[in-house]
């Protein structure tokens, strides 16, 4: 099987996959992440199959809509892969790039190291981050029926961790917790370069909401 042939295939089994995913994880997700990725390639040197492989399957089973179950994924993809004839090798990498791909509150001891791996990595946090970024961590907060922001629940985590996860955190304190954190977690210097554009832009989008929401502007 010629590998345009796998990348063809793979995306019509991921948009199937996807069809009815929330709207920060669906095709579209994966259509940017996959265009960030091979942007990222092009500095780096690497395994391009797997930058595209591990792309196109990053998100294919979100253990958030599996009970938090985060063996759905892998297994979906690895079932696809050999259907595909894909060499075992190519298999076990791209899955080592899917479960290693997460935050996890940035305090995740990464278990597998691989450039493929920091190139997809990189793709997918700087479609959480930027306007889109905004975009999408609304649209996340809404599916949960979170609030936008209350100015009585602190952004800077002074209670306990416990505590926290009780008060349903608005969807302002996402931005403290994990999005203004990911400029400094970039593994590639292309990543870095988008990642501090976009994290300015975001700065300028809390200060004019903050302004707003005092009836300043
Ligand atoms: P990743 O794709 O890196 O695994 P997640 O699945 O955690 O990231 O998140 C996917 C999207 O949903 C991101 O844009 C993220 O910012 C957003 N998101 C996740 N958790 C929250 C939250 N508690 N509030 C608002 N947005 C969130
Ligand atoms: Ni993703």
């Amino acid at each position: 099987m010629s590998s345009m042939n796998l990348i063809d295939n793979t995306i019509l089994f991921v948009k199937k996959q996807l069809e009815n995913a929330e709207g920060g994880h669906d095709w579209f997700h994966i259509e940017r992440v996959y265009k960030n990725a091979l942007l990222i390639a092009q500095g780096e040197s690497c395994d391009l199959t797997v930058v595209k492989l591990g792309a196109l399957l990053h998100d294919v089973a979100d253990s958030k809509f599996h009970n938090g179950d985060e063996t759905v994924g892998p297994k979906v993809a690895r079932t696809f892969l050999e259907s595909e004839n894909v060499p075992e090798a190519t298999i076990q990498h791209v899955i080592n790039i899917i479960e290693n791909i997460s935050f996890k509150g940035g305090n995740f001891e990464r278990k597998f190291h691989s450039k493929e791996l920091d190139i997809v990595q990189d793709a997918d946090r700087l479609d959480a981050i930027g306007a889109i970024g905004i975009a999408r961590a609304f649209n996340y907060g809404g599916f949960k029926n979170r609030t936008l922001h209350n100015p009585n629940i602190p952004v800077n985590m002074s209670m306990s961790k416990e505590e926290y996860k009780k008060t349903e955190a608005p969807t302002i304190n996402h931005f403290y917790e994990k999005l203004l954190l990911l400029k400094d977690r970039m593994n590639t210097e292309t990543g870095k370069k988008i990642a501090l554009d976009r994290h300015n832009y975001m700065e300028g989008f809390l200060s004019q909401f903050y302004a707003e929401w005092d009836g300043e502007k």
